[in-house]
């Protein structure tokens, strides 16, 4: 049997309920996923429960993360005691409302779809990207609009989070050779 060369990656991106709430954010969101040349492999909308954000986001997003971080680190990146003092805030930004979720494939469907998102503080987006999507419509560094996957390691978590039908393999195999 002839393997895909699986020529395309795939990234879990969210629109958070700060856009889906607004009809015209929402529809100028996915229309820069249609204009970067995305192929929208999944999509769906759901509301979030609380403790799917917590368990989304504590794995990725908790102190664990920032523990492995030297306190020179933290300061350069902007996040110190970041494991903390948002986390709270942020779990319950994520269920209160619609949010919708996506599978993307592109070339480089990661970084690509970070680029297009823009850095995740609001004032640091709308100085150096203010073309990106949260440089655009974030409005705070927690309702900053979307998210994306930051690895091919959790890519696959994050969509295995949201579609948990969905076979990677399965869809290389089946759909990205008629799409080569
Ligand atoms: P992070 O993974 O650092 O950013 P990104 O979404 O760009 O991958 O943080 C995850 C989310 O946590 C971020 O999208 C919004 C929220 N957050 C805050 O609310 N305040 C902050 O200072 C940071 C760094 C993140
Ligand atoms: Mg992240």
């Amino acid at each position: 049997i002839l393997r895909s060369p699986q020529a395309l990656q795939l990234t879990l991106a969210l629109i958070k309920p700060d856009a889906v709430a607004h009809p015209l954010i929402l529809e100028a969101v996915h229309q820069q996923i249609l204009n970067n040349k995305f192929l929208i492999v999944r999509m769906r909308e759901l509301l979030w429960r609380k403790e799917d954000c917590q368990k989304f986001y504590q794995e990725h997003e908790g102190s664990q993360k920032y523990k492995k971080f030297s306190w020179h680190q933290c300061l350069d990146e902007g996040t110190l005691f970041a494991g903390r003092f948002f986390y709270q805030r942020l779990v319950e930004f994520m269920a209160s409302g619609p949010i919708r979720a996506y599978i993307l494939a592109h070339k480089d469907a990661i970084q690509l779809w970070r680029t297009v998102m823009g850095p995740t503080r609001v004032f640091r987006a709308r100085h150096v990207a203010p073309d990106s999507i949260r440089g655009s419509f974030g409005l705070t560094d927690t309702r900053n609009t979307t998210h994306g996957s930051d690895s091919v390691v959790s890519a696959s978590r994050e969509i295995a989070a949201f579609f948990p039908n969905f076979s990677e393999q399965r869809w290389y195999e089946e759909e990205e050779p008629q799409l080569r």
